[in-house]
Protein backbone atom coordinates (compact mmCIF):
# COMPACT_ATOMS: atom_id res chain seq x y z
CA UNK A 1 0.00 0.00 0.00
CA UNK A 2 1.19 3.54 -0.55
CA UNK A 3 1.53 6.27 2.30
CA UNK A 4 0.69 9.19 0.94
CA UNK A 5 3.80 10.76 3.47
CA UNK A 6 5.24 7.97 4.76
CA UNK A 7 5.20 4.39 2.94
CA UNK A 8 4.48 1.06 1.56
CA UNK A 9 2.42 -0.46 -0.83
CA UNK A 10 2.20 -4.08 -1.62
CA UNK A 11 0.82 -5.68 -4.59
CA UNK A 12 1.29 -9.22 -5.88
CA UNK A 13 1.36 -11.72 -8.60
CA UNK A 14 -0.61 -14.40 -9.39
CA UNK A 15 -2.62 -17.03 -8.47
CA UNK A 16 -3.45 -20.62 -9.62
CA UNK A 17 -4.52 -23.37 -8.15
CA UNK A 18 -4.94 -27.30 -8.10
CA UNK A 19 -6.51 -29.08 -10.79
CA UNK A 20 -10.06 -29.77 -9.13
CA UNK A 21 -9.97 -26.70 -6.75
CA UNK A 22 -8.94 -23.44 -9.25
CA UNK A 23 -11.15 -20.72 -9.02
CA UNK A 24 -12.53 -18.79 -12.08
CA UNK A 25 -13.27 -14.98 -11.49
CA UNK A 26 -16.78 -15.36 -13.00
CA UNK A 27 -18.30 -18.27 -13.89
CA UNK A 28 -18.07 -17.30 -17.95
CA UNK A 29 -14.43 -17.33 -17.44
CA UNK A 30 -14.87 -21.11 -16.21
CA UNK A 31 -14.72 -22.80 -19.37
CA UNK A 32 -11.61 -21.08 -20.74
CA UNK A 33 -9.41 -21.65 -18.20
CA UNK A 34 -7.80 -25.08 -16.68
CA UNK A 35 -4.86 -24.57 -14.43
CA UNK A 36 -5.02 -21.04 -13.56
CA UNK A 37 -8.23 -20.77 -11.57
CA UNK A 38 -9.96 -22.34 -8.39
CA UNK A 39 -13.13 -23.23 -9.71
CA UNK A 40 -14.41 -23.77 -5.53
CA UNK A 41 -15.23 -20.16 -5.75
CA UNK A 42 -16.17 -17.85 -8.11
CA UNK A 43 -14.73 -14.86 -6.92
CA UNK A 44 -10.80 -14.16 -5.40
CA UNK A 45 -10.59 -13.35 -1.83
CA UNK A 46 -7.28 -13.01 -0.49
CA UNK A 47 -5.23 -11.45 1.82
CA UNK A 48 -1.48 -9.97 0.62
CA UNK A 49 1.55 -11.36 2.31
CA UNK A 50 2.39 -7.51 2.99
CA UNK A 51 6.01 -7.34 5.05
CA UNK A 52 7.07 -11.06 4.46
CA UNK A 53 9.51 -10.71 1.29
CA UNK A 54 9.45 -6.83 1.52
CA UNK A 55 9.56 -5.54 5.16
CA UNK A 56 7.89 -2.19 5.65
CA UNK A 57 8.56 -0.64 8.65
CA UNK A 58 5.20 1.28 9.35
CA UNK A 59 3.44 -2.17 9.71
CA UNK A 60 6.30 -4.57 11.13
CA UNK A 61 7.67 -2.43 13.80
CA UNK A 62 8.63 -5.35 16.04
CA UNK A 63 9.70 -7.34 13.53
CA UNK A 64 11.89 -4.33 12.45
CA UNK A 65 13.27 -3.72 15.92
CA UNK A 66 13.88 -7.37 16.73
CA UNK A 67 16.23 -7.53 13.07
CA UNK A 68 18.46 -4.58 14.28
CA UNK A 69 17.38 -2.70 11.54
CA UNK A 70 16.72 0.51 13.89
CA UNK A 71 16.13 3.92 12.45
CA UNK A 72 16.81 2.68 9.07
CA UNK A 73 13.89 3.42 6.49
CA UNK A 74 13.76 0.39 4.37
CA UNK A 75 15.53 -2.82 3.73
CA UNK A 76 18.65 -1.61 1.79
CA UNK A 77 19.11 0.73 4.37
CA UNK A 78 18.88 -1.92 6.82
CA UNK A 79 21.23 -3.85 4.82
CA UNK A 80 23.79 -1.28 4.36
CA UNK A 81 23.65 -0.84 8.53
CA UNK A 82 24.23 -4.55 9.47
CA UNK A 83 26.23 -5.57 6.55
CA UNK A 84 25.51 -8.24 4.31
CA UNK A 85 26.17 -11.59 6.10
CA UNK A 86 24.33 -10.25 9.37
CA UNK A 87 21.02 -9.02 7.36
CA UNK A 88 21.19 -12.27 5.44
CA UNK A 89 20.89 -13.68 9.06
CA UNK A 90 18.59 -11.21 10.52
CA UNK A 91 16.31 -11.70 6.96
CA UNK A 92 16.22 -15.32 7.19
CA UNK A 93 14.96 -15.60 10.69
CA UNK A 94 11.92 -12.88 9.53
CA UNK A 95 11.23 -14.98 6.24
CA UNK A 96 10.91 -18.46 8.61
CA UNK A 97 8.33 -16.74 11.74
CA UNK A 98 6.73 -13.58 9.83
CA UNK A 99 3.92 -15.82 7.57
CA UNK A 100 4.82 -19.53 8.55
CA UNK A 101 2.92 -22.71 7.47
CA UNK A 102 0.07 -22.10 10.39
CA UNK A 103 -0.94 -18.56 8.82
CA UNK A 104 -1.58 -20.32 5.46
CA UNK A 105 -3.74 -23.04 7.04
CA UNK A 106 -5.12 -20.40 8.87
CA UNK A 107 -5.93 -17.98 5.68
CA UNK A 108 -7.84 -20.96 3.87
CA UNK A 109 -9.47 -22.10 7.19
CA UNK A 110 -11.14 -18.71 7.13
CA UNK A 111 -12.65 -18.99 3.73
CA UNK A 112 -9.97 -17.32 1.55
CA UNK A 113 -8.81 -18.63 -1.56
CA UNK A 114 -5.94 -16.78 -2.83
CA UNK A 115 -2.78 -14.81 -1.34
CA UNK A 116 -1.04 -12.01 -3.03
CA UNK A 117 2.90 -12.18 -2.48
CA UNK A 118 5.04 -9.21 -2.93
CA UNK A 119 8.39 -9.91 -3.60
CA UNK A 120 11.11 -7.86 -4.93
CA UNK A 121 13.17 -8.50 -7.66
CA UNK A 122 16.24 -9.22 -5.75
CA UNK A 123 14.39 -12.36 -4.73
CA UNK A 124 16.32 -13.83 -8.09
CA UNK A 125 20.00 -12.67 -6.51
CA UNK A 126 21.34 -12.89 -10.38
CA UNK A 127 19.52 -9.95 -10.98
CA UNK A 128 21.14 -7.79 -8.43
CA UNK A 129 24.17 -5.50 -9.21
CA UNK A 130 27.11 -4.91 -7.60
CA UNK A 131 26.93 -1.74 -4.94
CA UNK A 132 22.63 -2.76 -4.36
CA UNK A 133 21.89 -3.43 -1.07
CA UNK A 134 19.33 -6.37 -0.57
CA UNK A 135 18.98 -9.45 1.37
CA UNK A 136 19.99 -12.40 -0.03
CA UNK A 137 18.30 -16.04 0.67
CA UNK A 138 14.72 -15.19 0.51
CA UNK A 139 14.00 -17.63 -2.12
CA UNK A 140 14.02 -21.00 -0.23
CA UNK A 141 11.22 -19.13 2.12
CA UNK A 142 8.80 -18.18 -1.09
CA UNK A 143 9.80 -21.68 -2.03
CA UNK A 144 7.79 -23.26 0.63
CA UNK A 145 5.00 -21.04 0.55
CA UNK A 146 4.05 -21.10 -2.52
CA UNK A 147 4.49 -25.08 -1.92
CA UNK A 148 2.53 -24.81 1.00
CA UNK A 149 -0.14 -22.70 -0.68
CA UNK A 150 -0.50 -25.44 -3.70
CA UNK A 151 -1.10 -27.88 -1.07
CA UNK A 152 -3.48 -25.82 0.31
CA UNK A 153 -5.36 -25.06 -2.88
CA UNK A 154 -4.79 -21.53 -2.25
CA UNK A 155 -4.08 -19.21 -5.29
CA UNK A 156 -1.51 -16.90 -6.07
CA UNK A 157 -0.65 -14.07 -7.39
CA UNK A 158 3.28 -13.09 -7.59
CA UNK A 159 3.48 -9.73 -7.49
CA UNK A 160 6.71 -8.09 -8.53
CA UNK A 161 6.02 -5.25 -5.77
CA UNK A 162 9.78 -3.50 -5.85
CA UNK A 163 11.71 -3.31 -9.36
CA UNK A 164 14.89 -2.56 -10.09
CA UNK A 165 15.57 0.94 -9.31
CA UNK A 166 12.75 1.63 -7.21
CA UNK A 167 9.66 2.25 -8.89
CA UNK A 168 8.09 5.11 -7.31
CA UNK A 169 9.47 7.57 -5.01
CA UNK A 170 9.85 7.53 -1.10
CA UNK A 171 8.29 4.48 -0.70
CA UNK A 172 9.25 1.73 1.90
CA UNK A 173 7.43 -1.22 -0.57
CA UNK A 174 9.97 -0.62 -3.10
CA UNK A 175 12.32 -1.47 -0.62
CA UNK A 176 14.63 0.93 -1.56
CA UNK A 177 13.59 4.50 -0.67
CA UNK A 178 14.25 6.89 -3.15
CA UNK A 179 14.00 10.38 -4.05
CA UNK A 180 13.90 10.24 -7.57
CA UNK A 181 12.82 6.86 -9.64
CA UNK A 182 14.62 4.79 -11.25
CA UNK A 183 12.93 2.04 -12.86
CA UNK A 184 12.21 3.69 -15.79
CA UNK A 185 15.15 3.22 -18.18
CA UNK A 186 16.02 -0.01 -20.61
CA UNK A 187 18.72 -1.72 -18.18
CA UNK A 188 16.64 -1.69 -15.19
CA UNK A 189 13.25 -2.67 -17.59
CA UNK A 190 15.82 -5.73 -18.95
CA UNK A 191 16.18 -6.97 -15.30
CA UNK A 192 12.68 -6.73 -15.02
CA UNK A 193 11.97 -9.17 -17.90
CA UNK A 194 14.51 -11.39 -17.38
CA UNK A 195 12.99 -11.72 -13.53
CA UNK A 196 8.95 -12.19 -15.10
CA UNK A 197 10.68 -14.69 -17.28
CA UNK A 198 12.19 -16.49 -14.47
CA UNK A 199 9.36 -15.96 -12.64
CA UNK A 200 7.48 -17.58 -15.16
CA UNK A 201 9.25 -20.93 -15.92
CA UNK A 202 9.48 -21.72 -11.88
CA UNK A 203 5.98 -21.57 -11.79
CA UNK A 204 5.50 -23.63 -15.13
CA UNK A 205 8.10 -26.07 -14.32
CA UNK A 206 8.68 -26.42 -10.49
CA UNK A 207 5.18 -28.19 -9.10
CA UNK A 208 5.66 -26.26 -5.73
CA UNK A 209 4.87 -23.20 -7.99
CA UNK A 210 1.55 -24.92 -9.46
CA UNK A 211 -0.06 -22.15 -6.92
CA UNK A 212 1.05 -19.14 -9.04
CA UNK A 213 -1.40 -18.53 -11.46
CA UNK A 214 -1.10 -14.46 -12.11
CA UNK A 215 1.95 -12.49 -12.37
CA UNK A 216 2.03 -8.90 -11.79
CA UNK A 217 4.39 -7.14 -13.99
CA UNK A 218 5.18 -3.95 -11.28
CA UNK A 219 3.13 -3.09 -8.42
CA UNK A 220 1.91 0.98 -8.19
CA UNK A 221 4.31 2.16 -10.58
CA UNK A 222 4.41 6.31 -10.86
CA UNK A 223 1.22 8.03 -11.98
CA UNK A 224 0.91 10.03 -14.78
CA UNK A 225 0.08 13.55 -13.32
CA UNK A 226 3.97 13.82 -11.12
CA UNK A 227 5.68 11.29 -14.07
CA UNK A 228 4.19 11.99 -17.54
CA UNK A 229 7.06 10.60 -19.35
CA UNK A 230 8.05 7.89 -17.19
CA UNK A 231 4.29 6.67 -17.13
CA UNK A 232 4.07 6.94 -20.53
CA UNK A 233 7.11 4.98 -21.41
CA UNK A 234 6.68 1.99 -19.61
CA UNK A 235 3.03 1.91 -20.96
CA UNK A 236 5.05 2.26 -24.40
CA UNK A 237 7.83 -0.08 -23.64
CA UNK A 238 7.84 -1.58 -20.65
CA UNK A 239 3.69 -3.37 -20.25
CA UNK A 240 3.88 -4.59 -24.26
CA UNK A 241 7.38 -6.36 -23.76
CA UNK A 242 7.16 -7.27 -20.26
CA UNK A 243 3.98 -9.20 -21.86
CA UNK A 244 5.71 -10.97 -24.97
CA UNK A 245 8.91 -12.08 -22.92
CA UNK A 246 6.49 -14.24 -20.44
CA UNK A 247 4.60 -15.43 -23.15
CA UNK A 248 7.76 -15.93 -25.33
CA UNK A 249 9.13 -17.96 -22.66
CA UNK A 250 5.70 -20.07 -22.11
CA UNK A 251 6.08 -20.31 -26.13
CA UNK A 252 9.66 -22.16 -25.19
CA UNK A 253 7.89 -24.39 -22.62
CA UNK A 254 5.46 -25.37 -24.57
CA UNK A 255 2.66 -24.31 -22.25
CA UNK A 256 -0.88 -25.17 -22.69
CA UNK A 257 -3.01 -22.05 -23.91
CA UNK A 258 -5.23 -22.69 -20.88
CA UNK A 259 -2.00 -22.96 -18.60
CA UNK A 260 -0.93 -19.46 -19.30
CA UNK A 261 -0.15 -17.10 -16.78
CA UNK A 262 -2.94 -14.76 -15.94
CA UNK A 263 -0.71 -10.91 -16.46
CA UNK A 264 -2.12 -8.20 -14.34
CA UNK A 265 -0.84 -4.93 -14.66
CA UNK A 266 -2.18 -1.93 -12.47
CA UNK A 267 -5.88 -0.80 -13.71
CA UNK A 268 -6.49 2.64 -15.95
CA UNK A 269 -7.38 4.03 -11.78
CA UNK A 270 -4.17 3.76 -10.47
CA UNK A 271 -3.61 6.59 -12.79
CA UNK A 272 -0.03 5.90 -15.07
CA UNK A 273 -2.07 5.74 -18.27
CA UNK A 274 -4.31 2.70 -19.65
CA UNK A 275 -2.07 -0.39 -19.64
CA UNK A 276 -3.92 -1.88 -22.75
CA UNK A 277 -2.39 0.87 -24.98
CA UNK A 278 -0.22 -1.05 -26.43
CA UNK A 279 0.00 -4.66 -25.85
CA UNK A 280 -0.19 -6.95 -28.61
CA UNK A 281 -2.99 -9.07 -27.09
CA UNK A 282 -5.08 -8.76 -23.72
CA UNK A 283 -6.23 -12.50 -23.44
CA UNK A 284 -5.65 -13.79 -19.93
CA UNK A 285 -4.71 -9.95 -18.74
CA UNK A 286 -6.10 -8.40 -15.97
CA UNK A 287 -5.81 -5.42 -13.54
CA UNK A 288 -4.97 -4.86 -10.10
CA UNK A 289 -6.73 -1.64 -8.45
CA UNK A 290 -5.50 -0.42 -5.25
CA UNK A 291 -8.94 1.09 -3.57
CA UNK A 292 -8.18 2.69 -0.28
CA UNK A 293 -11.39 5.17 0.66
CA UNK A 294 -8.64 6.47 3.55
CA UNK A 295 -6.95 8.15 0.74
CA UNK A 296 -9.81 8.98 -0.97
CA UNK A 297 -9.91 13.12 -0.48
CA UNK A 298 -13.56 12.91 -2.45
CA UNK A 299 -15.26 10.92 0.87
CA UNK A 300 -16.30 12.64 3.10
CA UNK A 301 -14.59 11.05 6.68
CA UNK A 302 -17.79 9.92 8.62
CA UNK A 303 -18.89 6.57 9.26
CA UNK A 304 -21.97 7.37 6.70
CA UNK A 305 -19.44 8.62 4.22
CA UNK A 306 -17.53 6.27 4.35
CA UNK A 307 -20.52 3.35 3.84
CA UNK A 308 -22.19 5.64 1.24
CA UNK A 309 -18.80 5.74 -0.55
CA UNK A 310 -17.64 1.81 -0.58
CA UNK A 311 -21.62 1.25 -1.26
CA UNK A 312 -21.84 3.12 -4.44
CA UNK A 313 -18.63 2.53 -5.68
CA UNK A 314 -18.33 -0.05 -8.82
CA UNK A 315 -14.78 -0.55 -10.32
CA UNK A 316 -15.23 -2.56 -13.04
CA UNK A 317 -15.56 -6.49 -14.78
CA UNK A 318 -14.13 -9.51 -13.80
CA UNK A 319 -11.06 -8.96 -14.98
CA UNK A 320 -10.49 -5.98 -12.64
CA UNK A 321 -9.47 -7.30 -8.78
CA UNK A 322 -8.88 -5.23 -6.02
CA UNK A 323 -5.96 -6.03 -5.25
CA UNK A 324 -4.95 -3.75 -2.02
CA UNK A 325 -7.86 -2.05 0.47
CA UNK A 326 -8.41 -2.12 4.06
CA UNK A 327 -10.77 -0.33 6.86
CA UNK A 328 -8.09 2.28 7.81
CA UNK A 329 -10.37 5.62 8.17
CA UNK A 330 -8.56 8.90 7.43
CA UNK A 331 -5.38 10.12 9.70
CA UNK A 332 -6.78 12.72 10.83
CA UNK A 333 -10.18 10.97 11.59
CA UNK A 334 -8.56 7.94 12.63
CA UNK A 335 -8.93 8.45 16.80
CA UNK A 336 -12.11 10.55 16.62
CA UNK A 337 -14.50 9.29 18.76
CA UNK A 338 -16.90 7.24 15.95
CA UNK A 339 -13.60 5.84 14.84
CA UNK A 340 -11.23 4.95 16.95
CA UNK A 341 -10.69 1.54 18.08
CA UNK A 342 -8.11 1.90 21.35
CA UNK A 343 -9.48 0.31 24.27
CA UNK A 344 -13.49 0.90 22.97
CA UNK A 345 -15.77 -1.46 20.92
CA UNK A 346 -18.03 0.70 20.24
CA UNK A 347 -17.19 1.06 16.89
CA UNK A 348 -16.72 -2.39 16.27
CA UNK A 349 -20.07 -2.62 14.13
CA UNK A 350 -19.41 0.34 12.22
CA UNK A 351 -15.93 -1.28 10.96
CA UNK A 352 -17.57 -5.04 10.32
CA UNK A 353 -19.99 -2.83 8.20
CA UNK A 354 -17.21 -0.96 6.33
CA UNK A 355 -15.76 -4.68 5.88
CA UNK A 356 -18.58 -5.96 4.53
CA UNK A 357 -19.92 -2.92 2.26
CA UNK A 358 -16.29 -3.31 1.05
CA UNK A 359 -16.33 -6.86 0.12
CA UNK A 360 -19.44 -6.54 -1.79
CA UNK A 361 -18.49 -3.81 -4.22
CA UNK A 362 -15.46 -5.23 -4.74
CA UNK A 363 -17.39 -9.02 -5.66
CA UNK A 364 -18.83 -6.95 -8.14
CA UNK A 365 -15.69 -6.62 -9.47
CA UNK A 366 -13.24 -9.93 -9.97
CA UNK A 367 -13.12 -10.00 -6.04
CA UNK A 368 -10.13 -8.64 -3.48
CA UNK A 369 -6.87 -8.86 -1.46
CA UNK A 370 -6.68 -7.51 1.68
CA UNK A 371 -3.91 -5.02 2.92
CA UNK A 372 -2.59 -7.26 4.81
CA UNK A 373 -2.60 -10.31 6.40
CA UNK A 374 -0.31 -9.87 9.08
CA UNK A 375 1.23 -6.77 11.38
CA UNK A 376 2.53 -5.43 13.97
CA UNK A 377 3.52 -2.39 16.36
CA UNK A 378 1.33 0.04 13.90
CA UNK A 379 1.26 3.01 16.12
CA UNK A 380 1.46 0.76 19.67
CA UNK A 381 -2.08 -0.75 19.97
CA UNK A 382 -3.65 -3.64 18.13
CA UNK A 383 -4.31 -1.72 15.04
CA UNK A 384 -6.45 -4.06 13.07
CA UNK A 385 -7.42 -1.73 10.27
CA UNK A 386 -4.67 -2.72 8.66
CA UNK A 387 -4.57 -6.26 9.74
CA UNK A 388 -6.81 -9.00 8.78
CA UNK A 389 -5.75 -11.92 11.33
CA UNK A 390 -5.99 -9.14 13.88
CA UNK A 391 -9.37 -8.12 12.66
CA UNK A 392 -10.75 -11.53 12.51
CA UNK A 393 -9.74 -11.82 15.92
CA UNK A 394 -10.98 -8.92 16.75
CA UNK A 395 -15.08 -10.03 15.59
CA UNK A 396 -14.46 -7.83 13.31
CA UNK A 397 -13.95 -9.80 10.12
CA UNK A 398 -16.07 -12.89 9.80
CA UNK A 399 -14.64 -16.65 10.09
CA UNK A 400 -16.22 -16.85 6.52
CA UNK A 401 -14.89 -14.38 4.41
CA UNK A 402 -17.29 -16.27 1.58
CA UNK A 403 -20.08 -14.67 3.75
CA UNK A 404 -19.14 -11.14 4.12
CA UNK A 405 -20.77 -10.11 1.14
CA UNK A 406 -24.03 -10.91 2.67
CA UNK A 407 -23.51 -8.79 5.69
CA UNK A 408 -23.12 -6.11 3.78
CA UNK A 409 -25.32 -2.51 4.85
CA UNK A 410 -25.52 -1.32 1.14
C1 LIG B 1 5.36 -25.97 3.91
O1 LIG B 1 6.10 -25.17 4.83
C2 LIG B 1 7.00 -25.85 5.67
C3 LIG B 1 7.71 -24.85 6.54
O2 LIG B 1 6.82 -24.18 7.35
C4 LIG B 1 8.02 -26.61 4.88
O3 LIG B 1 8.84 -27.37 5.73
C5 LIG B 1 7.34 -27.50 3.86
O4 LIG B 1 8.32 -28.04 3.04
C6 LIG B 1 6.36 -26.70 3.02
N1 LIG B 1 5.67 -27.56 2.06
C7 LIG B 1 5.92 -27.46 0.77
C8 LIG B 1 5.17 -28.41 -0.11
O5 LIG B 1 6.70 -26.68 0.29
Amino acid sequence: MRFASQTSVALAISVASLAESRPSLSSSDAGKTSRRWLRGSDKIRGVNLGSQFIIERWMAGDAWSSMGCGNSNDEWSCVQLLGQDAADAAFRTHWQTWITADDLKEIQSYGLNTVRIPVGFWINEDLVNDGEYYPRGGLEYLDYIVGNCTELGLYVIMDLHGGPGSQFPGQQYTGHVVDSPGFYTGDNYERAYQFLEWMTERAHTNSAYFSVGMLQVINEPVHSGEYPSEAADMIADYYPNAWTRIRDREAQLGTADSDKHHIQFMGEAWGSGNPNQNLPDTTFAFYDDHRYYKWDTAVSATQDGYISAACSDNRGGSDIIVGEWSISVADDAQYNSEFDIRDTDANNDWYKQFFAAQVQTFELSGGWVFWSWKCDYIAGFNEWRWCYKSAVDAGIIPKDAASAASMSPC
